[in-house]
């Protein structure tokens, strides 16, 4: 596909297609020049000239093909990437505005073992990482994929489907030779699942794939339709094989795409912030869903501790309900309070003028919470900040697809910093690495 460089690791496609380009040419106008010796020197130097301007109309053209798809293609295939440090890379390539990929990889030809259907549980990220994982198992299980649903009773009530946050086509294509996804149950199958004939349940947290191949593939065999309603950490994140690790990075890399609505609005904000130079990025989690269920009340007042708790017992997903917050913390279980948060950022030596992106929901306390980064750093910023009223009223009640903006904008900063480490901080972190 590429030959990497090696001093600089990088693919150099354009020097590639110049090497390439010169072969041919000068190839060409040789075998022409022996086939014209005879001809008058008039006529030779007519084709000559007419060869030459052929040949740099062709490289005219290859050359615009080599911008249009150099960056998508580095985009598109990590291995090209190799990066001398294991640190982020500090100057991200923009958000590309180029249209999907036009060659598509060959379906993979395999004996279906059945079909899975997946209900996707938590925020926007935590799905995010299930889905990758749910490819996974379904590849390694010879099943078909039912394209997932998401979570819409969760703390974040958002009604978006899939295809809402998502660019499913795509999900479906790229993935093609590895699984075969569909959007929904072909109607003979669907007819068995109307009549309940299927098999719902909880797969155990943390398995490995085996558990997968021995536990759940049999269940598929048997009742041919297994919907697994429970996403969140199915998987274990260490000792898997390594063709099953690189097909959720290729999940989480390239085929999760979000809708080209949502990548333009992302392409906005970061042309707004690039216009006044570097930012940061801060998943700053100080957010009443994360201080209610981790218990992490440290800073809070005895009337919001009282609130924080109260919700805990409410939602009976966060089955944790007794909760030692000063414990928590001390077990490093806490999110940085924004108090902390701006500490950290100096202590880092951030320039106090730089552009700092809030990538987070509501920042539980408000203003007077933020006051301490806001006197640390001025320069704060929102995508609310940033954008005006309507450009987000599609987005207003959809917390799913709040988050994919501040997911998009995170991938482009010039530094990311988290302040816990939950689903957002390790699907950026993997993605931009
Ligand atoms: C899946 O299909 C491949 C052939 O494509 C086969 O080698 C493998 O054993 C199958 N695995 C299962 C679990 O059916
Ligand atoms: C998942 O399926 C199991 C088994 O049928 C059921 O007990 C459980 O309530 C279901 N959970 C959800 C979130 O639907
Ligand atoms: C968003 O939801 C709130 C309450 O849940 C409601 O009052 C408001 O009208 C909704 N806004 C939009 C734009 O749908």
């Amino acid at each position: 596909m590429c030959r990497v460089e090696e001093t600089s690791g990088k693919c150099d496609y354009r020097k590639q297609w110049e090497m390439k380009i010169k072969m041919f040419g000068e190839g060409k106008v040789e075998k022409l020049k022996n086939s014209m010796v005879s001809r008058s020197r008039m006529k030779l130097w007519m084709i000559r000239a007419l060869t030459t301007i052929l040949i740099w109309t062709c490289f005219a053209h290859l050359m615009t093909l080599g911008e249009i798809f150099g960056p998508k293609l580095l985009k598109g295939w990590p291995s090209c990437f190799t990066h001398s440090t294991s640190e982020l890379p500090l100057v991200a390539p923009e958000l590309s505005s180029i249209p999907p990929k036009l060659i598509l990889p060959p379906k993979r030809l395999y004996k279906n073992n059945g079909y899975l259907m997946v209900s996707c549980n938590g925020g926007l990220n935590q799905m995010r990482a299930a889905i990758c994982d749910m490819v996974a198992i379904a590849r390694y299980l010879n099943v078909t994929l039912i394209v997932p649903e998401l979570d819409k009773t969760s703390f974040w009530n958002d009604p978006s489907e899939f295809k809402d946050i998502f660019d499913v086509d795509h999900f479906i294509t790229s993935l093609r030779d590895e699984v075969r996804i569909l959007k929904e149950l072909p109607p003979r199958v669907q007819h068995r699942v109307d009549q309940g004939m299927f098999l719902s349940m909880q797969p155990i947290s943390w398995s490995d794939i085996s558990y997968y191949a021995h536990q759940i593939l049999p269940l598929v065999q048997k009742h041919k339709v297994v919907q697994l309603n429970k996403t969140d950490a199915r998987l274990a994140n260490n000792n898997l094989p390594p063709e099953i690790q690189k097909l959720r990075c290729r999940v989480n890399f390239n085929a999760l795409k979000f809708t080209s609505q949502i990548e333009e609005l992302g392409r906005r904000v970061v042309k707004i912030l690039r216009e006044k130079g570097p930012f940061l990025v801060l998943h700053l989690r100080y957010e009443m869903d994360m201080l209610a269920f981790s218990g992490c009340t440290h800073g809070c007042n005895r009337d919001e501790e009282e609130e924080l708790t109260r919700m805990r017992y409410a939602y009976p997903w966060w089955k944790e309900k007794v909760i030692n917050s000063e414990m928590k913390r001390k077990e490093g279980l806490c999110p940085l309070t924004p108090e902390e948060t701006a500490l950290v950022l100096r202590a880092l030596g951030i320039d106090r003028n730089v552009q700092i992106y809030i990538a987070a929901g509501e920042i539980y306390g408000g203003e007077r919470r933020m006051a301490p980064v806001a006197e640390a750093f001025p320069n704060l910023v929102r995508k609310e900040t940033l954008l005006v009223r309507s450009d987000l009223k599609f987005f207003q009640n959809h917390s799913s697809q709040m988050a994919a903006l501040d997911y998009l904008v995170s991938l482009e900063s010039d530094i990311f910093v988290p302040t816990y480490d939950g689903n957002m901080a390790k699907v950026v972190e993997g993605h931009r690495r």
